[in-house]
């Protein structure tokens, strides 16, 4: 497997040349590309020693003063297309800016552009760099695009101030390259059927009952699930979000539809995720007329259809559900109990009275909560969360999978 260090021009850079021996440990064929500003901080002949690679420092060729030549200039392309990750770290802030703005004025911005490989970066930088709106909406911008992103320690920083900024450690930054590699094309063979976003249950021609579910969580699981290989079917209420771009996407408004919408598609879906947030209850009547004020109003409810509950009773045998529960208090208690009921796989538990993370926020905190396990999944970004919710439902795939082995291959378990 080939990994691809992208270092840039920060104090940093010294740094990057022990994530190469760490990558190299892991059994990676390392090469390195160092931007301009890098290579005053560190030669690029300590990465050519150490990876036995030519180390990339121009789109225009190994030395400044020589005529481009068409080696050089389709290296970016050829580099694009045979890593298996790019890795930049340190990424300083201007990089990040480059990234996320499409800029592709150097060797690294161009791999950034040109490569469909996972992107992992660690940023390193002043605490006030760090902070600054600007880097964080670009970090944003990336962290929706699917790019990793890991987040730089707190202490003490070489520019005299303490705070955020500084390099993550070495070992966090190889597990995120792990990470990509094993998540890259694991899905491939899956169809996932995700369900996002909240449902509006019409009291009038213009009110609705409805909730404060943005439908992130379920866009960033179709989009890390689109990015793993999956084909991906993304049943959606209504949202401003943009779905990504390949997957199928069924557009519903109310949880009648939404059932009916899940139960057409289910029986091709080897993964369900019901991420969305269906409404329980619906107008017993809806007013033909918009309602007038006049006084207390009673409006009588309905149960809403039990999709989660019809998904795992009628799901294919080997299709893994797994559901979402938004909870206040008890969250695990009542987490399993819906889990129960539901009969599904797993229930990911969202303790949505913690402030800013949950409903409508960019993060999210939560427990994916399994008959036997209940793993913390801590607070990070959804995109983030996206990826370790598919990692947990493909892990409860493993040990039926093996049992299956063992079950249609006796002579193994004799010998
Ligand atoms: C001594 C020195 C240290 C620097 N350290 C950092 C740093 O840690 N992080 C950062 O984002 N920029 C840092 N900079 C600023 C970058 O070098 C500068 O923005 C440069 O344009 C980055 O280029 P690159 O992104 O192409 O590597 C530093 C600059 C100097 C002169």
């Amino acid at each position: 497997m080939k990994v691809t260090v992208g270092v840039c021009g920060g104090i940093a850079a010294y740094k990057a040349a022990e994530l190469v021996r760490a990558l190299q440990q892991q059994a990676l064929d390392v090469h390195v590309v160092m931007t301009r500003s890098a290579e005053e901080f560190v030669r690029p002949l300590t990465f050519a020693a150490l990876t036995g690679h030519k180390v990339i420092t121009s789109l225009w060729g190994a030395e400044d003063n020589a005529p481009p030549n068409i080696d050089s200039a389709i290296e970016h392309i050829a580099e694009a297309q045979s890593t298996d990750v790019l890795v930049v770290a340190p990424a300083t802030a201007d990089t990040l800016a480059k990234f996320a703005h499409g800029l592709a004025d150097d060797f690294l911005s161009t791999l950034y552009l040109a490569t469909t490989a996972p992107v992992v970066v660690a940023p390193a930088m002043n605490v006030n760099m760090w902070q600054h709106p600007a880097t964080q909406a670009n970090l944003k911008i990336l962290d929706q695009r699917g790019v990793r992103i890991v987040e730089p320690d707190s202490g003490y920083l070489a520019c005299g101030m303490v705070g955020s900024g500084r390099l993550a450690e070495t070992g966090q930054i190889v597990q995120a390259v792990l990470q990509s590699l094993h998540r890259r094309h694991d899905l491939a063979r899956e169809t996932v059927l995700v369900t996002a976003g909240g449902t509006r249950e019409a009291i009038d021609p213009v009110r609705f009952l409805g909730n404060r579910s943005s439908g992130r969580m379920g866009y960033s699981i179709a989009e890390a699930a689109e990015r793993r290989g999956a084909r991906v079917i993304l049943v959606s209420g209504p949202t401003s979000l943009t779905p990504p771009a390949r997957c199928e996407v069924i557009r519903v408004t109310t949880a009648a539809q939404m059932r009916d919408a899940v139960m057409q598609h289910l029986p091709q879906a080897t993964i369900v995720i019901k991420s969305a947030a269906v409404a329980d209850y619906r107008a017993r009547m809806v007013a033909e007329n918009k309602l007038k004020r006049s006084g207390p109003l009673t409006l009588e409810l309905e149960p809403t259809e039990d999709i989660l509950r019809e998904v795992a009773e009628r799901r294919n045998p080997g299709t893994l559900v797994v559901g979402f529960a938004a909870e206040t208090e008890n969250v695990i208690e009542h987490g399993r109990g819906k889990l129960q009921r539901k009969g599904v796989d797993a229930i990911v538990i969202n303790d949505v009275s913690r402030e800013g993370v949950g409903f409508d926020a960019d993060r999210n905190a939560a427990t994916f909560l399994t008959e036997q396990t209940a793993i913390d999944l801590p607070e990070m970004t959804k995109r983030e969360m996206a990826d370790r919710i598919l990692d947990e439902a493909l892990a409860l795939r493993r040990p039926r999978r093996m049992i299956a082995e063992f079950e249609s291959s006796p002579a193994k378990v004799r010998s």
